[in-house]
């Protein structure tokens, strides 16, 4: 397994399988309220460049149960890449800590964290992807659906973070996947291309949201206007407004298609509130399960340092 944990395309699919099967082992015991103290005595720097909830709790309390400690670093505290420059941070952290987790704006930062940094390195989320949040609901829709044969995945709206780590996870574990996104909102193209070339998985990209999401087990979505992209919510809601997913575009799924947004959601904008809320909304179970799988990656970091 790699040193860092920064993007889905750097491990392998047993690499993820390991991390789901000690996921599920570590939510058990969570749940039992039985001791799992497998980082004992270990720190973590968190570096925040930009605000959270499910991240900073889900591994603040994550790093606590499994006997260690977090610390939260502000988006006013390093000023990584302003103040002090990425590899003088890395070198320093690694001096006190044994694990840090970055949220930052520019990939190459995360990039330059995880070469400098003695210590591995998780990304909490960058412009390019969100690793992290991926793994955690794909587990979720494997807890849901019992299993990932012959899965077809819709993810409809920007094609941001969230969409990259997607396909990044489509070169990995067969699906089939679909990015329906806006003209000039499309993902990565150099991701696509090296998760096409693997050829495990089908991705297609589309414009039509009511055939994008036929025959969808998974309607997956997210914000149109991500952090940092706050000046442009205006304009974008007016391009994207056709890719809501509402009652209407759900009744082109299958009528047992699981609803998922990585949270926090625009109610009203990307999603409807009765589809946000509704029997198929599984977003809720995805949140929680960020805890357990990021447990699972910092024990698996851990071992290998
Ligand atoms: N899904 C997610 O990463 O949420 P936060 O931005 O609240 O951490
Ligand atoms: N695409 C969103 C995800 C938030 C978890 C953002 O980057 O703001």
């Amino acid at each position: 397994m790699n040193k860092d944990f920064v993007s889905i395309a750097d491990y392998s699919k047993q690499d993820i399988e390991t991390i789901f099967d000690l996921t599920a082992e570590l939510k058990e015991k969570t749940q039992r309220g039985e001791a799992h103290h497998l980082c004992k005595g270990q720190t973590m720097s968190m570096i925040f460049a930009k605000p959270s909830a499910r991240t900073r709790i889900s591994f603040e309390t994550g790093m606590y149960q499994l006997g260690g400690y977090a610390l939260y670093l502000s988006p006013n505290d390093i000023g990584i890449g302003t103040r002090e420059a990425v590899s003088d941070v890395a070198r320093v952290i690694s001096r006190y800590n044994d694990i840090i987790m970055a949220r930052l704006f520019d990939h190459e930062h995360i990039l330059e964290l995880a070469e400098y940094a003695t210590v591995p390195v998780i990304n909490g989320l960058t412009d390019y992807n969100h690793p992290c949040q991926i793994m955690a609901d794909i587990f979720t829709v494997k807890e849901h659906r019992g299993h990932l044969q012959d899965i077809k995945i819709t993810y409809i709206g920007d094609g941001n973070n969230v969409a990259n780590s997607w396909i990044n996870l489509a070169g990995k574990l067969p699906m089939h996947l679909v990015i329906c996104s806006p003209s000039g909102y499309e993902p990565d193209e150099q991701t696509l291309k090296r998760s096409r070339q693997t050829g495990i998985s089908e991705i297609e990209i589309t414009g039509d949201p009511k055939a994008a999401v036929h025959n969808a087990d998974v309607v997956y979505t997210d914000v149109w206007a991500s952090m940092g992209q706050e000046k442009e919510a205006a304009q974008r809601k007016k391009v994207f407004m056709p890719y809501q997913v509402n009652r209407d575009l759900m009744s082109h799924a299958r009528s047992d298609a699981y609803v998922m947004h990585c949270l926090p959601a625009h109610r009203g904008e990307e999603i409807t509130d009765d589809v946000l809320d509704g029997p198929q909304s599984i977003v809720f179970d995805e949140a929680e399960n960020r805890m357990h799988v990021q447990k699972a990656i910092i024990v698996q970091l851990m071992q290998k340092a």
